[in-house]
């Protein structure tokens, strides 16, 4: 029998924590005869001392054990999901989903809700009235076989202690580790029953990783464990120190994706959306190479097909599909506020984390986890990186139901900066690791 006490003084000793060791902890803590004061101990240790890939495989299985694991072997073809590891304006996956599907993936797909300034595919899904975002796991196994998609948030029951101890990490400084990151976005997508994972680990201002050099390690971390699971695992980095698309916020990021899915997306989101979308084709063999990939993605968004699956998850999770057809009818914020450009130039910067930050501000994000969030509120940029300007030009909007918004506007101000000369954009995807 262990000890939890000796198993802290172990890790403050940089020792490596045996597979019994690590299931121990994790099910202990899971029903409560581990306390938080000895997890947070514990989770503080790893943030100074460390994980070896031995110890964090170990860990991210022990949490996707501490709960249901979905079996759906009984589905047909390669079930695929999708994670993201956040982002600013980051409405991939409402624009990605339906089109793999539409292409033929079956889609199997565990979403969150936004925390801080990134935003969530849960509340942005929330925008369609009646949407159900908690199936049960018979009703997630059903839909995917019926419509080949479904996109739930965390049920119950899945990964409990990942729950837990992602909650205990958020107010004891112990979110941002490597090891701890990797193992608990993979124990629930390892939950989830997929076939492959397709990861896109952003890099950015506006994202958890702010170094490529730490993007890399967390996507290598990431697809060893995937692998060390029998999951087939590819991970994206994609740049996220500029907003994705022209949106930020929950019901303009939906208008956004649904006009990406009739064929008016912006190119960067829509690269996005092909880069990951290919992976997935992939990995589920409904495609044999890149080029018929991104054929197949531009024949299901031309002949409509793409927005068709959108509305059948839609419809399938009891939601209401007015809004595809008259965006109008989504959450509206009563005023639209002008920034205006204060001088002529190239814009250099228009900072991730600061949009994301006003747009949380605003109430389209929560600043814990039980605030509730506005729908209707956020920003709508109009330049991005590279764009020319005039002084007076409009920069960006504010969507906002507060009567007053000169604050507001003078921190979003602060999120550009510009050059006189023309601005190099930074490359979209900086890698792809399998
Ligand atoms: N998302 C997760 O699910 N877990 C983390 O630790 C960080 C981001």
């Amino acid at each position: 029998m262990f000890r939890m006490v000796d198993l802290i003084e172990k890790k403050k000793a940089y020792g490596e924590l045996t597979k019994e060791e690590i299931n121990f902890m994790v099910s202990g803590y899971t029903n409560g005869e581990i306390p938080d004061y000895q997890m947070s101990a514990m989770l503080m240790a790893v943030c100074f001392c460390g994980m070896n890939m031995n110890e964090i495989i170990s860990l991210t299985l022990a949490m996707r054990d501490s709960g249901d694991v979905l079996d759906l072997s009984k589905i047909e073809g390669i079930k695929v999901d999708k994670h993201s590891t956040g982002g600013v304006g980051d409405k991939t996956s409402l624009v990605l989903i339906p089109i793999v599907a539409a292409c033929g993936v079956p889609v199997a797909k565990m979403s969150g809700r936004g925390l801080g300034h990134t935003g969530g595919t849960i509340d942005k899904l929330e925008c369609f009235e009646g949407f159900d975002t908690a199936l049960s796991a018979e009703e997630f196994f059903n839909q995917v076989n019926q419509y080949k998609v479904a996109i739930t948030g965390q049920s119950g029951n899945l990964a409990p202690a990942d729950k837990h101890m992602y909650a205990l990490r958020d107010v004891t400084g112990t979110v941002n580790h490597i090891a701890l990151i990797a193992s608990s976005i993979m124990s629930k997508k390892l939950a989830a029953g997929c076939d492959a994972i397709v990861l896109d680990v952003t890099v950015g201002t506006g994202a958890f990783m702010k170094t490529k050099e730490m993007a890399e390690q967390l996507a290598h971390c990431m697809v060893n464990i995937g692998k060390a699971a029998g999951k087939e695992t590819v991970a994206v980095i994609s740049d996220m120190n500029e907003p994705l698309g022209c949106t930020v916020g929950n019901a303009i990021e939906v208008k956004e994706a649904i006009d990406a899915l009739k064929g008016n997306g912006p190119k960067d989101l829509m690269e996005v959306v092909y880069t990951l979308g290919t992976q997935m084709m992939l990995l589920s063999k409904v495609a044999d190479c890149e080029q018929d990939a991104r054929k197949k993605i531009d024949e299901v968004i031309e002949n409509g097909q793409a927005l068709e699956k959108l509305r059948q998850l839609v419809t399938a999770q009891n939601g209401s599909d007015i809004a595809i057809d008259h965006p109008e009818n989504l959450p509206q914020a009563k005023h639209l506020v002008p920034l205006h450009a204060k001088r002529d130039g190239f814009v250099e910067k228009c900072d991730a984390l600061r949009v994301g930050i006003v747009s949380m501000k605003l109430g389209g994000g929560r600043k814990s986890k039980t605030d509730t969030v506005d729908l209707a509120v956020g920003v709508t940029l109009c330049k991005k990186i590279g764009d020319f300007v005039k002084k007076g030009d409009i920069l960006a909007y504010l969507h906002s139901n507060f009567e007053e918004n000169d604050e507001m506007l003078s921190e979003l101000e602060q999120a550009f900066d510009f050059s006189d000369n023309p601005v190099e954009c930074e490359p979209l995807i900086y890698k792809i690791i399998s």
